[in-house]
């Protein structure tokens, strides 16, 4: 399969192909999700959550961004490798914030970069396309901005919020971000916002209209215990497969059954 890029995204949306993202932080696991024909993967800074077992994607940083997204690109041939900038690494200054992505661009071989926010960081967003470096943006939940948010509920309920994010992402259209993410929003909102602009929305807890659908893969293919939101489908029940195996492993370790004379040398 060929290689995907930003111009396929766009080629999608105008034929209206759906586009699958997952996230994903490791090289094994990606390699799963690129074979399976995902069209892209996201090192979304939920690793934080994922990897590192924070309660937010707060803590997570540069250098720890970019060893989860170097495994992921060292295994994706087909698929769309985008990465979070962490918190903190673009709202101190436009400088640094160009400074970090020409970094993570260099040292992972990612295909683009993730920034949340709208109109507040459009300037920094136009600093790091002017670099050459294609931009998705992120709207609606934030979670880089969680202590504002005050929680992880539905954004753009009401008429006021729903403008700005409609403008935000006018903004972000206007600044040449390939694609938006919507997180958490109305279904009737995501599908106004993406019949408004040119770059393919990508929509998690945001219906069925977006140009396409991301979800975090450990949540997707049920590995996480005890988070399971509306807007959350599980697509495989690997807890359980995963606890069957191993403790298949286990009883045969205390029975002498691992290894067989097969096994051994
Ligand atoms: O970090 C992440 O996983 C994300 C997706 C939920 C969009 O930003
Ligand atoms: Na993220």
């Amino acid at each position: 399969k060929k290689k995907i890029t930003t111009q396929t995204f766009a080629e999608m949306k105008a034929a209206g192909e759906k586009i699958a993202q997952l996230t994903s932080y490791d090289f094994t696991t990606a390699g799963i999700l690129d074979r399976a024909g995902i069209d892209s993967i996201l090192v979304g800074d939920s690793a934080s959550n994922v990897m590192a077992g924070n309660e937010t994607t707060l803590p997570i940083t540069v250098d720890e961004m970019i060893v989860y997204a170097r495994g992921v690109v060292r295994a994706c041939h087909h698929c769309l490798v985008v990465c979070d900038m962490p918190f903190g690494s673009y709202q101190v200054s436009r400088e640094e914030a160009v400074r970090n992505a020409v970094r993570i661009m260099k040292e992972t071989g990612a295909d683009a970069l993730k920034l949340e926010g709208g109109a507040e960081i459009v300037d920094t967003i136009r600093a790091i396309i002017a670099a050459g470096i294609p931009v998705e943006g992120h709207l609606g939940l934030t979670p880089q901005s969680i202590h504002k948010l005050g929680g992880y509920g539905l954004r753009a309920k009401e008429e006021a919020e729903a403008a700005k994010l409609l403008a935000d992402a006018h903004a972000l259209d206007d600044a040449g971000c390939f694609a938006i993410t919507l997180e958490k929003v109305p279904a009737k909102l995501a599908a106004q916002v993406t019949r408004e602009v040119k770059a393919v929305t990508i929509g998690i807890g945001a219906g069925p209209d977006t140009d396409g659908q991301v979800l975090v893969y450990a949540d997707a293919l049920g590995m996480t215990q005890g988070f399971k939101p509306k807007f959350l489908r599980h697509f495989a029940d690997m807890a359980t497969t995963m606890t069957a195996g191993v403790q298949a492993y286990v009883d045969a370790v205390k029975t002498g059954g691992f290894p067989s004379a097969e096994e051994s040398y």
